[in-house]
């Protein structure tokens, strides 16, 4: 069965940040500090799902999806981020998990969407390479509650994104601008995966995979400065975090003025194999190409040189459906039969949507996502077998340092009011969905 679905995350969706016994995250923290996310929102409240899961239930049973991926607060399961469960975090998991099995919905569960317990952070967080040992005790507690009816996990979101966003530039939690020398939140996360993914087995989880944020990397030109910077770009943020999970290695890096893995990764006997558990598919989550070319003097070794010509979402991320099918047949050139079969576990855009009385007409919305589930089945008939594509997202929702300003929802929702509207790309969605 092709998976249909949508896609959310915790902190981003459920609010009742200290109800549940939940404690805080880096998320929590960095959100509360001043000048760190767009007019200081939080998620605080967010959509308030944690109270209205069961509309937001009803939500998806209407659209006629088949899966919906969401992700566990690892401080509800565990609130300092180690020791024993907290039942009424674990609870809700539970709760959830049956209501969408009764709705005939595939639970698609995530692990980590990059709410780490403070008191993790407090320890180094993900710099630390402990973490990555404690992030498979709390994988383990929550696969024996859930894995007896969960068929498919992903252990981490888009581990490039939260080392490059929240480690290397410091515009996410938790607030780190390190630069390279964020590099071993690589190592310390991907070990994390691999553990979990043996914790996650072990408990007797069906489908194990990992979500990788993927984008086609052009290069500005064809001068070989530009070549080399693209290269560059393409191994930090795709074969870096691709290579070792497939391929049991890390990409040479030193080529391009990165120092080489060896010299500031920890990595001991062992952690490859590790990494290189088998995987039972890959998450690809896909926006945009990126455009790159030679580094402007004394920085990173790559200049982001934008992309023009396309449409843009509000976020000015270029609309450029056939790059999916690019990556698509990239990955499955480039890996081969290493590569396990493809879930596209996000894709979608953000719009400044109106509410009017009549709803929500969000006709570039309906546009980007018809266009890109065409490059999907165009890559399709090109060979590649992707079994699954998740709509980022059922909800719009705090967007991490845009707050609530950017929209990204098949639903629209009304943050004074709580109050729920689907859009019209919800009715196209669903319509889509029925002539499947
Ligand atoms: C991805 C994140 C997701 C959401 C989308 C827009 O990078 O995984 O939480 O913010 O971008």
């Amino acid at each position: 069965m092709f998976l249909w679905g949508t896609a959310t995350a915790a902190y981003q969706i459920e609010g009742a940040v200290t109800e549940g016994g939940r404690g805080p995250s880096i998320w929590d923290t960095f959100s509360h500090e001043p000048g760190r996310t767009r007019d200081g929102h939080t998620g605080d409240v967010a959509c308030d799902h944690y109270h209205r899961w069961e509309e937001d239930l009803g939500l998806m049973s209407g659209l006629g999806v088949n899966a919906y991926r969401f992700s566990i607060a690892w401080p509800r399961v565990q609130p300092d981020g180690s020791g024993a469960a907290n039942p009424e975090g674990l609870g809700f998991y539970d709760r959830l998990v049956d209501g969408l099995l009764a709705a005939g919905v595939t639970p698609v569960s995530t692990l980590f969407h990059w709410d780490l317990p403070q008191a993790l952070q407090d320890r180094g967080g993900w710099m630390n390479r402990d973490v990555a040992e404690r992030f498979a005790g709390y994988a383990a507690i929550v696969a024996e509650r859930l894995a007896d009816r969960v068929p498919m996990w992903i252990t981490l979101n888009e581990p490039f994104v939260h080392m490059a966003f929240g480690h290397g530039l410091g515009v996410h939690a938790p607030g780190q601008a390190l630069l390279l020398d964020a590099l071993p939140v690589a190592h310390h996360q991907l070990l994390g995966h691999g553990l979990a993914a043996r914790a996650l087995r072990a408990a007797g989880a069906g489908q194990v995979l990992i979500s990788n944020n993927c984008t086609p990397v052009w290069p500005a030109s064809d001068s070989e400065e530009d070549l080399t910077a693209a290269a560059a770009y393409d191994t930090l943020h795709n074969r870096l975090f691709n290579d070792p999970l497939l391929l049991g290695a890390y990409p040479d890096m030193s080529a391009y003025g990165i120092k080489s893995v060896d010299d500031v990764l920890d990595i001991r006997d062992g952690d490859l194999a590790a990494i290189a558990t088998p995987l039972d598919g890959l998450g690809v989550n896909y926006y945009n190409p990126t455009r790159i070319a030679a580094p402007a003097p004394g920085g990173l070794p790559f200049t982001d040189a934008g992309i023009t010509g396309y449409p843009a979402t509000a976020f000015g991320w270029p609309v450029v459906p056939d790059g999916l099918r690019e990556l698509l047949t990239g990955l499955r050139d480039r890996y081969g039969e290493a590569l396990p079969p493809i879930y596209v576990t996000e894709n979608g855009c953000s719009h400044e949507d109106e509410l009017t009385p009549e709803g929500v007409d969000d006709q570039e919305r309906i546009a980007y996502l018809r266009e890109h589930v065409d490059a999907l089945q165009r890559a399709r008939g090109q060979g590649v077998d992707v079994r699954g594509y998740f709509v980022w997202s059922l909800l719009d929702n705090f967007e991490w340092a845009e707050g609530y300003h950017q929209r990204f929802g098949l639903v629209h929702v009304d943050f004074a009011t709580q109050r729920r509207t689907p859009k019209a790309s919800y009715h196209w969605y669903r319509e889509f969905l029925a002539a499947q």
